[in-house]
């Protein structure tokens, strides 16, 4: 099989029926080599064990390529990145990009370990418990909303993500961060506008257009929580940022940036592709309705294995020369964790392509491993564990009013939806 023309992960149709190819290929090669449209060679990671590996390993992978990449080298990722675009657009492209590299998943320790501790405490488990009776508040709210919407024959109809999985999670981590209830439908925009940025493809005006405008609203906020602080965890990181060396302007506005899009494009599709894995498989849903409290937390798991929000990892840059499933890895090499292959590698469950709420717990991807490990996890799982079980609740008879097969797979940089 020729590997390059099976995977091509730029392509929507490719998603439609990517975890056959994905179970082929991983089964001659766990590391691939691709090509990104712009003609950059990158890795794939696709079997579990060496996914593990790439994700743990921080002294021989980096996510900071500016540590990796000579001079040299670093002008020549910019011109295959920017090259594409007008040279009066260029310099602003570049400098855009700048303000957002320096965020959690952009560095490496020591930087990556000091931000992370400023922020770690706002997502403990025991903080974020703090937060259900207003979860499930909001939930209920929409919940209500969705008792209106109704066809032209008069049966309730609705679309799921606009009116259910997006604005819950968007709410939550906007009331987190103290961000004007007027101002987050044009977070969705912009977040979108980056999220189909695709980091091997290139970027192109429109999303730089998005990422400026986020910029400058991100600034202004952070100048109005200055003067006049608020009980919320935007106001905090600032006065972090004020009361020693701890944050720069750059970090703080890559951070809530960062909250912003991690925070909400994620859940979304933890429950959008949550009830596309139930509504596929019948069985799996009725055992759930049957008892919802029960299942839910396992439930959540299995649908980040079996169908996670975050199908592909930020990139890792090979720090040397190194051999890697078999495969010459040369130093400063993009390598990607295609978490959604590894994490159906017969190597982690049995039957890894059947969806299985009864599961015990499996070591999933889905967030993350190593010191780069999805930050956001409790909340996640815990907006998980409130929208599916008040939903099918509310919906008892909930059903698809399109065909699973009529369903389009939307092309994002990193996520699945
Ligand atoms: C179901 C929902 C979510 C999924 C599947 C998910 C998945 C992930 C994954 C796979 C990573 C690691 C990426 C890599 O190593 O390249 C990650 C990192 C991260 N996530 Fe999540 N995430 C979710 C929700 C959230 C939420 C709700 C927040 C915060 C409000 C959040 C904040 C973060 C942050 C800040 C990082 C970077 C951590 C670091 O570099 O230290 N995520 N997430």
């Amino acid at each position: 099989m020729d590997v390059a023309s099976a995977i091509n992960i730029f392509d929507p149709a490719f998603k439609a029926n990517a975890f056959p190819v994905y179970a082929r290929v991983r089964a001659m090669e766990t590391v691939t080599r691709l090509h990104a449209p712009n003609g950059n060679p990158f890795w794939l990671i696709l079997g579990y064990d060496v996914a593990q590996t790439v994700l743990k390993d921080h002294r021989r992978f980096a996510n900071d390529y500016r540590t990796v990449l000579t001079e040299e080298e670093l002008k020549a990722a910019n011109d295959a990145y920017y090259g594409h675009l007008p040279a009066e657009d260029r310099e602003d492209a570049i400098a855009t990009d700048r303000l957002f590299s320096d965020h959690l998943l952009g560095v490496d320790p020591p930087q990556h370990s000091r931000l992370r501790k400023l922020v770690s405490q706002s997502f403990t488990p025991k903080f974020v418990e703090g937060l259900w009776p207003r979860i499930q508040q909001l939930a209920d709210t929409l919940l209500d909303d969705l008792e209106s919407h109704l066809n032209t024959t008069g049966n309730r109809q609705f679309d799921l993500l606009e009116h259910y999985a997006f604005p819950l999670p968007i709410t939550v981590i906007s009331e987190m961060l103290g961000i004007p209830g007027e101002d987050r439908d044009r977070f969705r925009q912009w977040s979108n506008a980056v999220l189909e940025l695709n980091p091997q493809a290139g970027t192109n005006p429109e999303a730089m257009e998005s990422l400026g405008a986020f910029a400058f609203y991100l600034m202004r906020l952070a100048n109005e929580k200055r003067q006049t602080p608020g009980d919320d965890l935007f106001s905090g990181l600032l006065q972090a940022e004020e009361e020693g060396d701890v944050l720069s302007e750059q970090e703080l506005i890559a951070m809530i940036f960062l909250l912003i899009v991690a925070g909400h494009e994620t859940t979304v599709n933890l429950i959008g592709n949550g009830m596309l894995a139930f509504f596929e498989h019948p069985d799996q849903l009725a055992l759930f309705k049957a008892d919802p409290q029960r299942h839910i937390k396992p439930a959540i798991e299995e649908i980040l294995r079996f169908y996670g929000p975050v199908e592909m990892s930020l990139a890792r840059y090979a720090r040397e020369d190194l051999v890697l499933g078999g495969q010459q890895i040369r130093r400063g090499e993009p390598l990607n964790v295609m978490i959604a292959a590894a994490d159906r590698d017969p190597e982690l469950v049995d039957n890894p392509e059947r969806f299985d709420i009864t599961r015990a717990a499996t070591r999933h991807l889905g967030f993350g491993t190593g010191n780069h490990a999805c930050l956001g996890a409790p909340l996640a799982r815990m907006e998980g564990q409130i929208a599916l079980p008040s939903l099918v609740a509310r919906f008892p008879e909930i059903r698809l009013a399109a065909a699973p097969k009529e369903l389009v797979w939307r092309l994002t940089g990193i996520t699945a939806a």
